[in-house]
């Protein structure tokens, strides 16, 4: 059986990768949705054409991965997507983050990513492709959003890594570098913000635009996609400005 994995699938980006690939990737016969909240998975399968397992994990406890390898091994599937969408950030001051959730920003948005994607690799066919959600945020340091910034670029430089290594198998990992994404994320980074955090997020664009644009980079064997004007014209100005430049223009940015 044909299969795609996609974390984070309880919302915003990973939900929509669900559907997007449920109703235009022909090649997959099934879906392993992950995310912590069952009855939002439970809803979601009951609106695909095709069969989904739920799989209600804490990507933060080693013991899902655990659990992971465990049903991978006894079903034994042909894993031709994975999506590594699970992820949220703080806004913040170093001091105003609580130090508990600065340690499950980085279980999260790196360890888990990679663990995840080293349990399923051995399961995963000639053709293959990896998804991990990075961000613009990847592209150079945010005060004040210093340590999602820091975990987004691991992953653009961890997935960017594994590409050219994953080539001699036929693999291909794409990192999905959006801009703001109006999902629940911005939301679940607010909750603890304190004046000192960003107040703008413009523009601010579509999940299933994101989505549709990763979805067609992957197919194409890219190892990175970044939809937007604006999102591809701050690439190119974090490439060729030095870091302390585009800081402070992200300083005056994110309060006006
Ligand atoms: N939205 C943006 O502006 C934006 C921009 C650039 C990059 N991104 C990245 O895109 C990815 C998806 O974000 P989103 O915008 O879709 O945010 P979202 O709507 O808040 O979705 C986050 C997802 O991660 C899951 N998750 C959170 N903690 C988890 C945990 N401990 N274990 C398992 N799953 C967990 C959530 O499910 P449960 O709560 O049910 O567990 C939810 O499904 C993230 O990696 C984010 O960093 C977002």
């Amino acid at each position: 059986m044909n299969i795609a994995i996609v974390t984070g699938a309880s919302s915003g980006i990973g939900r929509e990768f669900v559907r997007q690939i449920a109703f235009r990737e022909s090649s997959i016969d099934a879906i392993w949705v992950i995310a912590r909240r069952r009855e939002r998975l439970e809803k979601l399968a009951k609106r695909l054409p095709i069969p989904v397992k739920v799989l209600a994990y804490d990507l933060t406890n080693t013991e899902s991965l655990t659990s992971l390898r465990y049903i991978l091994h006894a079903e034994k599937p042909r894993v031709r997507i994975v999506v590594n969408a699970a992820g949220f950030g703080k806004f913040g001051s170093y001091k105003d983050i609580a130090i508990q959730d600065q340690v499950d920003m980085m279980r999260l948005n790196m360890e888990a990513l990679v663990r995840l994607t080293q349990t399923v690799l051995p399961f995963m066919p000639r053709g293959a492709r990896i998804i991990n959600m990075a961000s613009m945020a990847a592209f150079q340091p945010l005060p004040y959003f210093g340590l999602y910034a820091a975990t987004k670029a691991f992953v653009l430089s961890y997935s960017r890594a594994l590409h050219e290594e994953l080539k001699e198998r036929c693999v291909a990992v794409t990192a999905v570098c959006p801009g703001f994404v109006n999902t629940e994320f911005i939301g679940v980074a607010q909750r603890s913000q304190q004046p000192t955090a960003c107040t703008h997020y413009k523009p601010l664009y579509e999940a299933r635009d994101v989505v549709r644009r990763a979805l067609a980079d992957s197919r194409h064997r890219r190892d990175i996609s970044v939809y937007g004007l604006n999102t591809n014209m701050k690439r190119c100005l974090a490439k060729i400005t030095p870091n302390p430049i585009i800081m402070a223009a992200w300083q005056w940015l994110r309060k006006h």
